[in-house]
């Protein structure tokens, strides 16, 4: 969703910023806008649709001037995507200028108010009212105006504000929204993400919500909620900036695919010993005999890692797990206690649905266990526990290293938590952590299929609606491969339990209609088998995942792509990279833009 930045220095503020927005468009925007403190008081650029708009724009405005300055990509919430409303938005009296992520969710109440003192308003947004009630407190005093506009907003913001009369000066703020500071020499930094600051440094400080940073070319002063001085620890962050570029593919898609093994192995690596023990440093005080239930709650992708781990922890722990989409369990009541334990996935850790979940469960009395992949990130911040993915920065906005990480994350977890809770013997045990440490090099033999996927997408991208079908952890693959083609390929496509497609669904089978069939799960192989045999009745090509030397699909189905054996619990982290492959090279073929698809935000920080 938005993204906003700012700088303040001594270079030029402009291309900073635009460089900064251009790293951030993964997140998903519609307008973008740019405002820098000039000699002669604060000048803004705006442009509707892409960052390459705004930067034609500043290209054809060469007195563009200013060593400090703030930008945004907006996602529009309140009013159209127009230039109007497009961020930075400025007071009436041309004395500040703002960007802001969120929702002020009493905005309509303060514009009214504002309205009745003769304060005119430009823009639909939500967003106008923070400038003008900031303008409308200031009596010379930056920071106390900032503190006092502050404490009227209800909602979700991280914002950045430059003033005309305080040249070189950034306020910036954060309410459940993310904001990160980045720290340089002579010359500091903000910004929503990371992945907008790692190019100019790798020093950075969270705020967290409450506080308010004081940015100067020299140093950065924080402040807490009652505008007291406080000390913030500085993170070194270990990625570069090539993690957060392209390296020479097409796509972020296809490098963050081909990254997976990399990926995999920052996972497991440090959390396993002596090549058969699994240590969770991070959940040395959480006793897994106090739980008699599990609830799994996320969303998109990482709801469907969450359909595995169910899989794999009631398969392990012997205790009832349930796995349901936040949107819903957050206002469904669930019933839990202090006895539940509740585990949230999320890549980026700002889903908006998943922490109003996790924030309903935390009322009941659970315990809160995040498996996130963004380093402090608010939902890692506010669980009781927290397992980091390590997957570096996911930029395209289908997940797929970050789906692949989880869903081994959650093995891993699920395998440490059964040898605590003595329901799984230590032979188990041990084949088990030996199968997940080869997972990096299974993933790695999944992805040689690259060139036969490819040609699998020619075969079929022509296909206007398909079926994905599978039983137990295949149909958990099902969800996943079936999202991943839909978002990125606009193709409609629906994952179904293999069992399930006689009760309704098989009348839309029909002569050609592709129906990809995955096989890996092998313990109920032959069901699915006569399932495959029923769609094939039915004129129904069937494409087929299977094992490396399963021969019978071969008499089956009409192509079959085989990937390496492995666990049947861990069979989805290999069984999903040849989907994402196929998702990849269909959408390619239909001219879609992949990493940035129609509609659709990196980060969902909107409910
Ligand atoms: C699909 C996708 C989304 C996310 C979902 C949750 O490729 O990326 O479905 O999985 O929006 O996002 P996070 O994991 O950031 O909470």
């Amino acid at each position: 969703m938005c993204g906003i930045t700012g700088y303040t220095g001594v270079n030029q503020a402009g291309p900073i910023l635009l460089d900064g927005l251009k790293r951030l468009e993964y997140r998903g925007y519609d307008s973008a806008g740019i405002a820098v403190r000039g000699d002669d008081g604060i000048k803004m650029l705006k442009a509707t649709g892409k960052v390459s708009h705004l930067v034609e724009k500043y290209n054809e405005t060469p007195d563009f001037l200013g060593v400090c300055g703030i930008g945004h990509t907006r996602w529009a919430t309140h009013g159209i995507p127009n230039d109007t409303n497009a961020h930075p938005h400025l007071s009436a009296d041309g004395k500040f200028a703002v960007v802001h992520n969120g929702i002020i969710e009493n905005f309509a109440e303060i514009r009214s108010e504002l309205q009745k003192y003769g304060i005119e308003f430009k823009s639909e947004t939500d967003t106008e009212v923070i400038v003008q009630l900031l303008a409308y407190n200031y009596n010379g005093n930056f920071k106390l105006a900032l503190m006092k506009t502050i404490a009227r907003l209800e909602g979700s913001y991280a914002i950045g504000v430059i003033s005309a009369d305080h040249p070189g000066t950034i306020y910036a703020a954060k309410l459940s929204s993310p904001l990160i500071i980045g720290l340089g020499i002579g010359e500091n930094f903000f910004a929503s993400d990371i992945t907008a600051l790692v190019n100019n440094t790798k020093n950075v400080i969270d705020m967290d919500d409450g506080e308010v940073a004081e940015i100067t070319p020299d140093g950065v002063k924080f402040f807490d909620h009652a505008g007291r001085e406080i000390n913030k620890d500085i993170r070194h962050i270990t990625w570069d900036v090539a993690a957060a570029e392209k390296s020479g593919y097409e796509h972020f898609m296809l490098k963050e695919i081909m990254e997976q093994p990399q990926a995999l192995k920052a996972t497991i690596e440090p959390r396993v010993k002596d090549a058969e023990e699994i240590v969770l440093e991070e959940l040395k005080n959480l006793d897994m005999k106090r739980f008699n239930r599990i609830h799994i709650t996320a969303c998109g992708s990482a709801y469907h890692a969450g359909c595995v781990g169910r899989g794999i922890l009631e398969a392990l722990c012997r205790v009832p797990v349930e796995a349901e989409v936040a949107s819903e369990l957050r206002y469904r009541d669930p019933i839990m206690d202090a006895k539940t334990l509740v585990i949230v996935i999320s890549q980026s850790g700002e889903t908006a649905d998943t922490i109003a979940a996790m924030k309903e469960c935390r009322s009941k009395g659970a315990t809160l266990l995040a498996i996130v992949n963004v380093v402090g990130s608010s939902i890692a911040k506010l669980a009781d526990y927290c397992l980091y993915t390590w997957a570096g920065p996911e930029i395209a906005v289908a997940t797929t290293k970050g789906y692949t990480t989880q869903v081994v994350l959650l093995a891993m977890f699920a395998v440490w938590a059964a040898g605590e809770m003595k329901t799984i013997s230590r032979g188990a045990y041990i084949s088990l952590v030996k199968d997940i440490i080869r997972l990096p090099e299974r993933a790695q033999r999944a992805l040689d299929l690259n060139s036969r996927v490819k040609t699998m997408a020619e075969r079929y991208n022509s296909n206007s609606s398909l079926f994905f079908i599978g039983r137990n952890m295949d149909y958990a693959v099902a969800l996943e491969g079936s999202l991943k083609l839909k978002e990125i390929s606009y193709i409609h496509s629906e994952a179904y339990a293999a069992g399930e497609l006689k009760h309704g669904t098989i009348a839309l089978i029909e002569p050609g209609r592709l129906v990809v069939a995955l096989c890996c799960y092998e313990k109920l192989l032959d069901k699915t088998i006569s399932n495959i045999q029923q769609v094939k009745a039915r004129g129904a090509r069937v494409l087929a995942v299977a094992h490396e030397g399963n021969r019978s699909i071969f008499r089956e189905a009409d192509d079959v792509l085989t990937v390496p054996v492995t666990d049947p619990l861990l069979v989805p982290v290999i069984e999903i990279i040849p989907l994402q492959l196929f998702a990849y090279y269909v959408a390619k073929l239909n001219g879609c833009d992949i990493d940035k698809p129609k509609n659709l935000a990196k980060s969902v920080t909107v409910e």
